[in-house]
């Protein structure tokens, strides 16, 4: 039987943590030739993955460069992908999320008529300018893309609205939860690994409250970041709680949130490595992030988040009551903090186990699909 030859594209951290575990499943099925490309677009960061998962691209672009911008990632993506393309000749790219590779590698893939098919379609804000440039990306991937992988019913009614055909959607869950499931109930469970993961961060021994926190946004460059950080040294100067900040490795970020290695109670640290980050989030008492994928996985472990941006494409844990929506002003996030520490009744409201975004099985689903094709 001639399989089907399969072009995954990754490019940053939470793409290859979101791809990682349909890879792996989708080189093990039959039927499917699997290729990976990584862009680059993230280095170190993508690295970390790769590593942990013992993914090995088939095609490595090395866009990253130093503090860039989004016209020219862009067009080094389009390039590059241009080439794999036309060497690899798919006969489907798969592609996720909103980042400039889902985006550039989609209109890469349909310059050559190749189908597409979106793993984490349909999210929308209905703000182009929040979150900045993801809310375009998304939409023009799902414009192109012939096959809609959506994590929620809410995803699915999004696209249904922008007269995307119903047959070309899949209500699958999100693939964050296959990647948490499958790193709780494997490395994390073995003893060995999980003593090594307490000696490395003695911090999290449960001693002060700690508040895992991840900044990043593009929109929140500058004044947001500054506010942001204004309000972790007011929290770190309560004496109660610790921060624990893994540092995203890019230079608007880090230029601001440097001042804290100085303070008492602050832990800012090199990005973790999935298996390091599940585990500090499975010990926090709560996490403070802009992050989308961060939304989608504390909610399945009973951890409140406070989500530092204007809006969220993630209603769903928002309408379940473990995330609220905090913004980047340092009064509300402070208020919002102080609630979560100081208030009992207030915490428990928000720590239920909940999972909006996936029972683990939507690696299952998107195979399915594809088989079906
Ligand atoms: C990107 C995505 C964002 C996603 C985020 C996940 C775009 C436009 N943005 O944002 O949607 O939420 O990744 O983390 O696609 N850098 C390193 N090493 C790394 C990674 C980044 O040094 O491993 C530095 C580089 O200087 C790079 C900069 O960070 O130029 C920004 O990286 P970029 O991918 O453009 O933006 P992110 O903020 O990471
Ligand atoms: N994450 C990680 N190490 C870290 C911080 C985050 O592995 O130090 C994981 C986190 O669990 C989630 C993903 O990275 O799965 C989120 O990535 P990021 O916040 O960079 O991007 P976003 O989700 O906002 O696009």
């Amino acid at each position: 039987m001639l399989s089907r030859k399969i072009l995954a594209v990754v490019g940053t951290r939470p793409e290859a943590i979101k791809m990682a575990p349909l890879i792996r499943r989708l080189q093990a099925a039959p039927g499917f030739s699997v290729a990976v490309c990584s862009t680059g677009q993230h280095k170190e960061m993508i690295g970390q993955v790769f590593d942990l998962f013992a993914l090995k691209p088939d095609f490595d672009l090395s866009v990253m460069q130093h503090d860039q911008r989004l016209s020219a990632l862009t067009a080094r993506v389009v390039r590059g992908m241009d080439e794999v393309i036309a060497e690899s000749k798919p006969d489907r790219v798969l592609v996720h999320g909103d980042t400039t590779t889902t985006m550039a590698a989609t209109l890469a893939a349909f310059y050559q008529q190749i189908p597409v098919g979106h793993v984490e379609a349909g999210l929308r804000t209905r703000n182009i300018y929040s979150p900045w440039p993801e809310e375009i990306n998304r939409r023009v991937t799902d414009v192109i893309a012939d096959r809609l992988y959506a994590p929620t019913e809410t995803a699915r009614a999004n696209l249904l609205a922008e007269h995307v055909p119903d047959d070309n959607i899949v209500v699958t869950g999100n693939t964050v939860i296959d990647a948490l499931f499958d790193t709780l109930n494997g490395p994390l469970r073995d003893p060995k690994i999980h003593k090594e993961l307490e000696a490395k961060f003695p911090f999290l021994d449960g001693g002060k409250k700690a508040i895992l926190v991840t900044c990043h946004r593009r929109e929140s460059y500058g004044e947001g970041f500054r506010e942001v950080c204004a309000a972790l040294s007011e929290l770190a100067r309560r004496g109660d709680a610790i921060i624990v900040f893994p540092i995203h490795r890019n230079p608007n970020v880090r230029s601001v949130f440097s001042v804290l290695d100085k303070l008492p109670n602050v832990h800012l640290i090199e990005p973790l490595d999935y298996l390091g980050f599940v585990y500090a989030m499975s010990r926090c008492h709560f996490a403070l992030t802009d992050s989308g994928g961060i939304q989608e996985e504390a909610p399945s472990l009973g951890k409140p988040v406070l989500v530092m941006r204007a809006v969220t494409e993630r209603p769903e844990a928002v309408a379940a009551g473990t995330v609220k929506l905090v913004g980047t002003d340092t009064a509300t996030i402070m208020r919002e903090a102080a609630l979560l520490l100081d208030d009992r009744d207030a915490y428990e409201a928000m720590s239920a186990v909940h999972n909006p975004y996936g029972d683990g099985k939507a690696c299952e689903r998107i195979i399915a699909s594809l088989q079906e094709e």
